[in-house]
């Protein structure tokens, strides 16, 4: 990838520049806990986003994306947004960086990824953490990382129409090679937990599909989940997030709310609870309740928070008669990929009956990926 992205660099800017990497990321439970203030217990992976930069001395960036095979060229003001969407996430962060104070100016770079799209691996964390963390470098900004994971979450909000919360951007800018971290998304005190579970494997298995929609529809989930706890706060007024909230104060508030957002708060609540179990089994080297969480935490997925579908419901079913430990939908949901911790002597067997059922089912195969924990955003030499 490299290579590529020097030779394509030469040919449209005649030099070189400097080279910085960034990654997608898993998680092993806490999903859709982020924008609740709850946790989650992600860790950034092996597959990421590259770019080379180099300042151009105007006040315009010139970007090439290798994989799209297009260029695009932008001012840095307001006005002068891309229509292209993967040029809007680089053109967000040079804005939120502005917005913190960071003196940019132009620039040439030209990027590339080898993280699936729609994979549910937060590839676009991974294009804005490697922007803001080079722009930060370049400029001399002096921003910190938690203010660079957060102009990627800005990034979204502002210039790419996604409500998300921060577990993304986090991994991505905090991620350690061997490590996940347990991040508290209302403190955001964080803790890396060393992962080497012996005997076992995580792999990914990706079910290549992507709902439409799958934005607006997570912005709805959001939305549910603030009018729940809202619900509680009048009762409870400590109540900032649903993360604070306890089940019997969402049953007091069971015929003020509709019974979907009850739903969705049922899930989040339950889902901020397994966390901290499976923490504390981590402790223990206990996988089998990390396993059997993962599959609690599916079945909320689907049946109360709904952003499960046909395809990862079947995927799921699967590990679980092949006698996978964990297995569960993995990101946002409406498509992706399912994450399996599995028993190293079953991971073939597995694998094999994976690609055979569901290519039977649905007429294509999943994609497999080992999970490699890996580094987050970083410069390379
Ligand atoms: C997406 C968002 C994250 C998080 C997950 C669900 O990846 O970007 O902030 O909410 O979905 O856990």
């Amino acid at each position: 990838m490299k290579t590529k992205i020097t030779e394509k660099f030469r040919t449209l800017f005649g030099e070189d520049g400097e080279f910085f990497a960034s990654a997608g990321r898993i998680n092993l439970i806490g999903e859709h806990t982020d924008y609740n203030g709850g946790y989650v217990f992600p860790g950034a992976v092996d597959k990421g986003i590259m770019a080379e930069i180099k300042l151009n001395g105007t006040d315009k960036v010139r970007v090439y994306s290798l994989d799209m095979d297009e260029y695009v060229e932008f001012g840095l003001n307001e006005e002068d947004a891309p229509s292209q969407s993967w040029a809007r996430y680089i053109f967000g962060v040079c804005r939120e960086t502005i917005k913190r104070g960071g003196k940019i100016a132009g620039f040439n770079t030209v990027f590339a990824g080898d993280v699936p799209l729609g994979a549910g691996m937060s590839s676009s964390a991974a294009l804005e953490s490697t922007y803001a963390f080079a722009l930060n470098y370049l400029f001399d900004c002096h921003i910190d990382k938690f203010e660079l994971a957060r102009i990627g979450q800005s990034t979204e909000h502002n210039y790419c129409g996604v409500k998300c919360g921060i577990m993304d951007q986090f991994a991505s800018v905090f991620g350690k090679a061997g490590n996940l971290i347990r991040l508290d998304c209302k403190t955001m005190d964080y803790k890396y937990f060393p992962f080497h579970p012996e005997g076992y494997k995580l792999v990914l298995v990706d079910s290549v599909v992507k709902h439409e929609l799958a934005s607006s529809a997570y912005n709805k989930r959001r939305e549910s989940c603030e009018r729940a706890a809202a619900a509680i706060r009048k009762n409870h007024p400590e109540v900032e997030f649903l993360r604070d909230a306890r089940m019997e104060w969402l049953e007091e508030v069971k015929d003020v709310i509709s019974g979907e957002d009850y739903m969705r708060a049922e899930y989040v609540i339950e889902e901020v609870q397994r966390v901290l179990d499976v923490c504390d089994a981590l402790e223990r080297d206990d996988y089998e309740t990390v396993g059997r969480k993962m599959y609690e935490t599916h079945y909320g997925m689907s049946r109360l928070y709904e952003v499960s579908c046909e395809e990862l419901d079947f995927l799921n079913d699967l590990a679980k008669e092949c006698g996978v430990t964990g297995s569960r939908v993995m990101g946002g949901g409406f498509g992706g990929c399912t994450i399996n911790l599995v028993k190293n002597e079953l991971y073939d067997s597995f694998i094999a009956k994976a690609k055979q059922a569901f290519s039977e089912k649905f007429g294509h195969e999943p994609k497999i990926y080992d999970v490699v924990i890996s580094d987050g955003a970083r410069k390379l030499q």
